[in-house]
């Protein structure tokens, strides 16, 4: 967990994605760290596990419904943040959708194609749109969105998912420029994690005929011989989300324990 405790102190914050995995490290730290999140994902009961577990924690959380792949329910999520706390801080779009539909460019399908850019490409632009137009009004925030580090290297077999990662690494820079340009104080950064241990990774594990071994392999992928952790991606969204990071923008945060450095 992160040094000190308010970092983030006062922030209303919304975490798309946030009932499982990184998602739900993020907005943990960030209500560690005194931020007021919103707990946004598809999955009510298990995002709604997630508040409770940040109230037993002593922070303050808010179950948001939220299907990033729908514009309707960006205008409600956002207008309802506004509503009720009259600011919106801090943006984190981390909701993704991982290989199930995806394949190389031979096998991939169009359906499976427009499955993983819903989510992992519009979804964050939606997200975008809609966060710029509340953090505008009030002078300035932070968006934070999770790409990968797919979203810079190639992988043969996840053809979608690159597309979609990269998507993301471009979108943010183009965001940045036009944020900056219009002096609206608004940063927004990428985030690019190497394979992680969650329930993303544990599917795509577990589908193998062999998971110990594939555990292994990505474990070994690493310098550092082994997975990152939820709360190591969450430690780079949290420095991007503070005032820590206040001349940064239009970045690439590469959170791999040196993965692209080979
Ligand atoms: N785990 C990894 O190895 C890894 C590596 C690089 C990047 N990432 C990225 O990190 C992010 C989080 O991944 P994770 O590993 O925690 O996955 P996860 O499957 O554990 O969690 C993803 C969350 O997103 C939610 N979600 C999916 N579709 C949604 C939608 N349409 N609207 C709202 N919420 C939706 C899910 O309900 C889930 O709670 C994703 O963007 C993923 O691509 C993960």
């Amino acid at each position: 967990m992160a040094a000190g405790r308010d970092r983030v102190a006062g922030k209303i914050a919304l975490v798309t994605g946030a009932a499982s995995g990184i998602g739900r490290a993020i907005a943990r730290m960030l209500a560690e760290q005194g931020a007021t999140v919103m707990v946004a994902d598809i999955q009510e009961t298990m995002a709604l596990a997630v508040v409770a577990e940040i109230a037993e924690e002593g922070g303050s959380a808010e179950l948001v419904p939220l299907d990033v792949t729908d514009e309707g329910q960006w205008i409600a999520a956002v207008d309802g943040v506004l509503d009720r706390h009259g600011r919106l801080d801090v943006l984190v779009n981390n909701a993704g959708v991982g290989s199930r539909s995806d394949g190389t460019i031979e096998d991939v399908t169009l359906e499976g194609w427009r499955a993983v850019m819903a989510v992992n490409a519009e979804g964050v632009m939606l997200g975008c749109k809609h966060g710029v137009r509340a953090m505008k009004a009030q002078g300035g925030g932070s968006i934070v969105n999770m790409s990968s580090i797919a979203g810079i290297v190639g992988a043969p077999q996840l053809s979608a998912y690159c597309a979609s990662k990269g998507a993301v690494r471009m979108l943010t820079k183009s965001v940045a420029l036009h944020c900056a340009r219009k002096g609206y104080g608004i940063r927004c950064n990428s985030v690019h994690p190497s394979y992680t241990d969650t329930p993303m990774v544990d599917r795509m594990i577990n589908a193998r005929s062999d998971p110990a071994r594939m555990r292994a392999a990505l474990e070994s992928a690493s310098p550092f011989g082994r997975m990152g952790a939820p709360d190591d991606i969450a430690g780079a969204v949290l420095y991007l989300a503070s005032d820590d990071s206040g001349f940064v923008t239009g970045a690439e945060l590469v959170v791999d324990g040196g993965v692209t450095a080979m």
